[in-house]
């Protein structure tokens, strides 16, 4: 590993990040703006790519293709589906999928386009590791399965759709596109989520309650997991 990626979706999700490095570079590209930092002789760009799987999959492109990552790490809030996942809790996620991915009027099943997969999958030695510093750190963190898509879901019968569909612990509106572009462009992924609402009826107004104490959950356990890869 020589250069970290480090992403999230919205400003909140990085800022904490962004206030624990010293000396951050700003660079700007492609109608966004990116973080270049050393820490500690580790070299990292941290970026927040605008919300969806349009930006994120441009950022995720750029920070590997234009800054030479080659290892990407994400933070950032997520709504839970999984009932043992309460508001603040974190999730990594083993694989991801496309909800909103529908081609099924020809016969496909959900969240699969011809060449692709319904589930991409992330590093298992960064889950491995992750779930290290989670023991050493006396963190609860859940491995599980992440359905992205271009909605902020806040209904029940959504919710049910994409549990009942893809076995998704929880969803977001990133994850997987950052995934998928990692897996074409063989880079290791890593996905951490904390959850900040449970994707109901309530959750716009979770989500504007707990967006940034829930971003910082997850910016902390990642700092963690920085250090830990740094040695
Ligand atoms: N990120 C956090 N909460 C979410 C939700 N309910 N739907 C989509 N993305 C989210």
């Amino acid at each position: 590993m020589t250069k970290l990626a480090i992403m999230g979706a919205m400003e909140e999700e990085i800022e904490p990040l962004l206030a624990h490095f010293e000396n951050v570079q700003v660079v700007e590209f492609a109608k966004n703006t990116y973080y270049e930092v050393q820490y500690n002789g580790l070299d990292m760009v941290i970026a927040y790519s605008k919300i969806g799987k349009v930006f994120a999959s441009l950022t995720a492109a750029t920070l590997i293709e234009k800054f030479g990552c080659d290892t990407l790490l994400f933070s950032g809030v997520a709504g839970g589906i999984n009932p043992d996942l309460k508001i603040g809790d974190l999730i990594i996620a083993n694989k991801l999928c496309q909800h909103d991915l529908d081609i099924t009027a020809f016969g496909h099943p959900n969240g699969y386009v011809p060449g692709g997969a319904v589930f991409v999958e992330t590093s298992k030695e960064l889950n491995t590791i992750a779930k290290e510093v989670a023991i050493e750190n006396n963190l609860k963190v859940i491995e599980g399965t992440i359905a992205t898509g271009d909605q902020f879901v806040h209904s029940n019968e959504r919710k049910a759709f994409i549990e009942t569909t893809f076995q998704a612990d929880a969803l977001e509106m990133e994850g997987a596109s950052v995934a998928v572009v990692c897996d074409a462009l063989n880079v290791p992924c890593f996905i951490l989520r904390a959850i900040s609402d449970t994707a109901d009826m309530d959750a716009g107004f979770d989500f504007d309650e707990f967006l940034k104490s829930s971003a910082k959950n997850s910016a902390e356990y990642l700092i963690k997991i920085i250090d830990k890869l740094k040695k």
